[in-house]
């Protein structure tokens, strides 16, 4: 059994609202201060307020930022270096996607979901894992997603950017297994959260409806993650249908997946 690792400090991207505000009040217990992230400010002093009345001795920083933009994700790392609270927790969440086919998506989306699915969460990493490795430990959580085990028609260059982060996480596991440092790939399959309506194009409902059996609850998501954490796994898929959808799609022959993909219900 592991037992629950304490830490100082949090940085979650994305706390502004779904997994990453989940992420920050269930750990909310566990650390002494929060750095919440996200561009939405009112959501993110809501949540630190919140998160004040519950737990007092909790401090929470909450930083405003476009992490699509290098320089605001520069300025980010300064100011926490600044503050004096080095993270040794990072909850890279912050990310988003797009429904639809490619050739007809709006490029400044694709962009958007480039630089903060990948980009910022490589960029943040890269600023605080040295610190982790000179202090003797730390931990991090990269949100991936089941979409990263298969290529995706109609949601293409989401699934290809989370391949990047289990890949990513998966291999920086490894090198940082020497300095205490456990790297968790957290792949959740559909979640109820602002994720769906952010990567729709139209206001039309999604044409997604018909993964409604897998979906499941962001408390159960984040709950499972932070054992998983616990536990020092490489990845997590919260809930069964999950997990065992994963088992499916990982153990797929590429022919036979082409094959189902060429067959899904087009609109
Ligand atoms: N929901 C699902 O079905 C699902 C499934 C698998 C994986 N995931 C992954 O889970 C993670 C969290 O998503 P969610 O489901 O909780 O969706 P969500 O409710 O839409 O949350 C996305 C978060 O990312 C932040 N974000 C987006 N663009 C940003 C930017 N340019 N700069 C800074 N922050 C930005 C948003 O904050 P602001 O808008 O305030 O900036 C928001 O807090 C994502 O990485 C997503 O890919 C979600």
């Amino acid at each position: 059994m592991s037992s629950p690792r304490t830490y100082s400090c949090a940085l979650i991207t994305g706390a502004s609202s779904g997994l990453g505000e989940e992420y920050a009040r269930q750990l909310a217990g566990r650390v002494d201060k929060l750095i919440l992230v996200a561009r939405r400010e009112s959501h993110l002093t809501a949540l630190a307020e919140s998160i004040r009345n519950e737990f007092p001795r909790v401090a929470v920083a909450t930083y405003p930022a476009d992490l699509s933009q290098a320089i605001e994700r520069q300025q980010l790392i300064e100011a926490v270096h600044r503050s004096g609270f080095v993270p040794d927790l990072l909850i890279n969440n912050a990310g988003l996607g797009d429904y639809g086919e490619f050739s007809t998506s709006d490029w400044e989306k694709i962009e958007a979901i480039l630089h903060v699915n990948i980009e910022a969460l490589t960029h943040l990493t890269h600023a605080f894992v040295p610190e982790m490795i000179h202090r003797g430990g730390g931990a991090i959580m990269q949100v991936s997603s089941i979409a990263s085990l298969v290529p995706i028609p109609d949601l293409a260059v989401y699934a290809a950017s989370k391949a990047y982060v289990t890949s990513f996480s998966e291999a920086l596991r490894i090198e940082l297994l020497d300095y205490n440092i456990p790297v968790l790939a957290v792949c959740p399959g559909p979640v109820h959260t602002g994720f769906g309506k952010a990567a729709q194009r139209t206001s039309a409902a999604s044409e997604m409806s018909a993964r409604e059996f897998f979906y499941v609850p962001k408390e159960q998501v984040v709950a499972e993650s932070i054992s998983a954490l616990d536990r020092q796994s490489a990845r997590v898929y919260p809930g069964w249908k999950t997990a065992a959808l994963a088992m499916v799609l990982a153990a797929m022959p590429i022919v036979l997946a082409r094959l189902v993909m060429e067959r899904r219900p087009r609109r």
